[in-house]
């Protein structure tokens, strides 16, 4: 079986819902207050093998209980964790996050996160290059982000990036990465403002993929057209973590070798039954849940 390898962020969830988000300035009052597992890294990897992938979990947590129950939670979820390293001195990585009106506000407190630094890769790199695919996000230092994808280029080994939170990416990573996964904002931030969503598609076909939120998801094919996988009608509890199963499924389908347009349709749905539930990692489906999903809608 091909194995995936996530290098990236893991934390906990600090999750409160209110009526909306809060404007600047303006309190409202709130209530469910819930700390669970999060991290765009984390939750990938759980998307991941909840889909039924063999799949391993790089990064830092602290040597705290936040770390210990992340670590945990990964376990319970089938992820391979003991190449995680626990830092001292250093907390887990933390996101504070406002849920409201079917959309959410994040903030990350980096923390461990942080000391997923290149000493740290070169620790771990013959483990990782035995693997099929690696997965990052832009949730750890971007200098190591950037490290990673120059190692796996020089091995063969196929990479996806979702470069969330948004961050500039060099040209030099856009080229040697196989997968480049942002939404429309980051989409913006990456290659400007000039250039429209369709064109930039075609400019790099198989490769980038835009999510669109409620629009769904599109990605310019190798002939030259522009496909768009529409979104699909769901009932939103909590968005957290869509974007985190979309990248997930979508790896998995294509390291079983689908095509980009099976394996988008797929992610699609994950994506859409994810948010049906609340935190980002609860409503994430197993592969049962989805196949379910999609037989229903055929
Ligand atoms: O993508 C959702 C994730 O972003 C949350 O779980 C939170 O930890 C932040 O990293």
């Amino acid at each position: 079986m091909k194995k995936i390898a996530v290098v990236g962020s893991i934390n906990i969830d600090q999750t409160i819902t209110s009526e909306r988000i809060p404007l600047k300035g303006e309190t409202l009052p709130g209530r469910n207050l819930r700390y669970i597992p999060g991290g765009k890294g984390a939750n990938q990897a759980v998307a991941m093998a909840k889909l039924g992938a063999q799949v391993e979990m790089f990064g830092c947590v602290g040597d705290d209980e936040n770390g210990r129950k992340m670590i945990e939670n990964l376990a319970n979820n089938n992820v391979e964790t003991h190449n995680i390293k626990i830092v001292s001195d250093i907390p887990t990585g933390i996101a504070i996050i406002t849920v409201g009106e079917n959309d959410n506000t994040i903030i990350v407190l980096e923390g461990a996160n942080g000391q997923v630094t290149r000493a740290y890769i070169d620790s771990i790199k013959d483990t990782l290059f035995t693997y099929d695919m690696v997965v990052l996000q832009h949730e750890i230092p971007l200098d190591t982000v950037h490290y990673i994808v120059e190692l796996c280029a020089e091995h063969n080994i196929p990479t996806l990036l979702n470069p969330a939170p948004a961050a500039e990416v060099p040209m030099e990573t856009i080229e040697k990465v196989t997968y480049l996964t942002p939404n429309e904002h980051e989409a913006v931030l990456i290659f400007g403002k000039d250039r429209s969503t369709e064109d930039l598609l075609k400019a790099y076909p198989e490769k980038l993929i835009i999510t669109q939120g409620s629009r769904g998801v599109s990605v310019g094919l190798a002939n030259g057209e522009v496909l768009n996988v529409p979104a699909r009608k769901a009932e939103v509890v909590d968005t957290t973590g869509a974007g985190d199963t979309l990248n997930g499924a979508f790896c998995v389908k294509i390291i079983e070798g689908s095509s980009i347009a099976e394996a988008l349709e797929y992610a699609n749905a994950a994506a859409s039954l994810s948010i049906g539930k609340f935190g980002a990692q609860s409503g994430m489906p197993t592969a049962e849940e989805l196949a379910k999903a999609l037989e229903e809608t055929k």
